[in-house]
């Protein structure tokens, strides 16, 4: 177990045994014969990629996908053994890393399969051929595309293993535009078949099409915002296709609490104004850890009773109005459950106009985070001084 030390009044929990469940409840739901790839890109959603990688791995993820390079080298620094697909652009020059420590890398550009061809490659490198069936971002388009890279494939340092797309609206209530990129899914697949007899994996779904609809020639899906136990949008919420528990909460403690006359101003600019005498409570959390100041006016709770931050929101600290005096050191959750009364990951995104999955990302590396598994404190993460005890 690592503990390291952090010296401020502000953290963020992650439930372990949440992730597990979450990963447990989408195997049940999909069958045994698909295989699950845990989305840990982006610090795992903000929850921290080694600890995240291994509670997935640990509940039955057979394997890990990330954004790009730099995070999938964490991974195997950390001692992850699991197959890891890069999902977005890598440098050509770069496949030789990504060779060397088995990282699978996509690929979507007959360019780039060309450069990386007249390098000298120590391992075979493992490669995804990505699609786009409407997404825009990135992926060949045309069966002509896919045509013109085959010969490009035949080459003994380089391994298709998979294909795979990514849906644009598969979390939507309308589904016309999702079945039109599943028919240009199965038009530039049935191309790869006749150019390609070798076995290929397929992966299509993520977290909403895994839940409502996950395909049937998919042998693999790819499991990101479920897995933290957030819905990908409300309309999957409300269809509630499987039971998901949101892992991340966000904790502080007061540490300055005074009383204001009326008509004296909090904070920066002197926006907030009290009525009359007014409890004031500060809290050591800021914009700088992704407390942005569009929180100003959203609710934390404090003695399981919801509190407004007043005036504007700080690099590092913000206000809240008290209903009475707390003493210093008063737990306050800003996301999670404080005594039956829930703040959830959903409404916060609501109050700041964004989307879940944007919220914990936001969350900073200045943040420590506190992991929990059966009840216990497994791990304290402070990636300020790392395995430091000072
Ligand atoms: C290519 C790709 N696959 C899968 C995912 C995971 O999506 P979700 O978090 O909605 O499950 C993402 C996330 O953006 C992605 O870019």
């Amino acid at each position: 177990m690592q503990i390291d030390h952090f010296y401020r009044d502000s953290w963020v929990e992650i439930n372990l045994d949440d992730v597990e469940y979450n990963i447990k409840q989408l195997a049940e739901h999909i069958g045994e014969d698909k295989g699950i790839y845990a989305v840990v890109k982006a610090n795992a959603y903000g929850h921290g990629y080694v600890q995240i990688a291994q509670a997935a791995l640990n509940a039955g993820a057979s394997a890990l996908a990330v954004a790009f390079l730099d995070e999938a080298l964490h991974l195997r620094q950390a001692g992850i053994q699991a197959a890891i697909l890069v999902m977005g652009a890598t440098r050509p020059e770069d496949a030789a890393i990504a060779a060397d420590h088995d990282i699978t890398l996509t690929f979507y550009r007959k360019d780039w399969l060309e450069a990386v061809r007249t390098q000298q490659l120590a391992k075979t490198l493992r490669l995804h051929m990505k699609l786009d069936t409407g997404m825009g971002r990135i992926g060949f388009r045309t069966s002509e595309e896919i045509r013109s890279v085959v010969s490009l494939l035949e080459d003994p340092s380089l391994h298709l293993e998979g294909v795979f797309t990514h849906f644009a609206t598969a979390d939507e209530a309308d589904l016309a535009y999702f079945e039109g990129q599943r028919s240009k899914l199965d038009a530039l697949l049935k191309t790869l078949r006749e150019v390609w007899n070798d076995p290929i994996t397929i992966h299509t779904d993520n977290s909403a099409a895994s839940m409502r609809f996950a395909a049937e020639e998919s042998d693999y899906v790819r499991f990101g915002i479920g897995m933290y136990g957030l819905y990908p949008s409300k309309i999957v919420k409300e269809e509630h296709p499987i039971s998901l528990r949101q892992a991340f909460s966000l904790h502080s403690r007061i540490v300055h609490v005074k009383q204001l006359e009326a008509h004296e101003a909090v904070s920066y600019g002197a926006t907030y104004e009290t009525d009359g005498p007014e409890w004031i409570g500060t809290l050591p959390i800021g914009y700088a850890d992704g407390w942005i100041r569009k929180m100003q006016g959203f609710e934390v709770l404090v003695d399981g009773k919801r509190m407004p931050i007043v005036g504007r929101v700080c690099m590092d600290q913000c206000m809240i109005k008290l209903d009475q005096a707390y003493p210093v050191g008063t737990e306050v959750v800003l996301i999670g459950t404080q005594q039956g009364v829930c703040i959830s990951m959903d409404e916060a995104a609501d109050w700041v106009e964004t989307i879940n999955y944007e919220v914990p990302c936001l969350i900073g590396a200045r943040m420590p985070r506190v992991y929990k598994h059966a009840g216990q404190t497994v791990e304290v993460a402070n990636t300020l001084y790392s395995g430091r005890t000072f």
